[in-house]
């Protein structure tokens, strides 16, 4: 068996010319006086990256560039912090392939752009700060009439209304739903969007949670909740495989069977 060393060389030795992909990759710093947003091209040799394009970004981090920008943690899909647009999709650059498996590798450069419609503060960093109040907003913790007793500490509940919250619970708040939602490209100062009412829901149907109609009544608003169309944008570019227009549409659903 080849040593980890002798594999390495090995590999760069068969690296080719034909196995260079290009990056392009959209850079803006407000510090620097009269600069526009404009796309860079970065070369890659794929025989020397990660097959991920976090991967690819990190490498042109490292050896090409180390001012460009973008947020990433987990490197496997839990923190939602790499979502961006790759190739006019929104979605999490550590689980997107370079080339996918069983596809044919391809010439076509890889285009990156932050979430769109967002505000940008530094390359492919979008503000999220509208985002995590929206999120805020719909108070995502449990709550009580009453406080517990003394001595009962848990908040019980049986696998049939535990399993209610499956496919919302494991929503990483990447916001790839919202940011590729037409209604909240243009209304989100009032529209909540997908991810936020997703989660809103998750508490609405939590068997736990004594403020169901009080949580209903907040999202009964034209614009926090009815600026949904039901285009279903959100669950189509979902990275985690959730359906949010859905839980949208159970919302309207639970208000008009409930509160009207
Ligand atoms: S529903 Fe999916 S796309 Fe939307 S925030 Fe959650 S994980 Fe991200
Ligand atoms: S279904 Fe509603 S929330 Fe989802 S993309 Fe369409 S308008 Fe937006
Ligand atoms: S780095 Fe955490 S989801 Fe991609």
């Amino acid at each position: 068996m080849l040593s980890r060393s002798v594999r390495q060389v090995t590999r760069r030795a068969m690296s080719t010319a034909e196995n260079v992909k290009f990056f392009q990759v959209y850079r803006y710093d407000p510090e620097v006086a009269n600069q526009k947003p404009y796309m860079a091209s970065y070369p890659i040799d794929l025989d020397e990256c990660g097959p991920m394009v976090l991967d690819a970004l990190l490498k042109i981090k490292n050896e090409q560039d180390p001012s460009l920008t973008f947020r990433r943690s987990c490197r496997e899909g839990i923190c939602g912090s790499c979502a961006m647009n790759i190739n006019g999709t929104n979605t999490l650059a550590c689980l997107s392939y370079i080339t996918p498996p069983g596809q044919a590798p391809s010439s076509k450069p890889i285009k990156i752009t932050p979430l769109p419609h967002m505000y940008v503060i530094k390359d492919l960093v979008p503000d999220m700060t509208n985002f995590y109040d929206q999120y805020k907003s719909i108070q995502p913790y449990l709550k009580t009439k009453e406080p517990k007793k003394d001595l009962e500490v848990e908040h019980l509940q049986s696998k049939v209304d535990r399993k209610k919250l499956d496919g919302m619970y494991e929503c990483i708040l990447c916001a790839c739903c919202s940011t590729s939602c037409p209604s909240y490209w243009w209304n989100a100062d009032t529209y909540l969007g997908p991810a936020v009412l997703m989660q809103a829901y998750r508490w609405i149907e939590d068997s736990r949670d004594e403020f169901r109609k009080e949580r209903l009544d907040a999202l009964d608003d034209a614009f926090k909740l009815y600026r949904c169309h039901t285009i279903m944008n959100c669950s189509k570019t979902c990275p985690k495989h959730l359906n949010p227009g859905k839980a949208v549409a159970s919302i309207k659903k639970a208000i008009a069977d409930e509160l009207h």
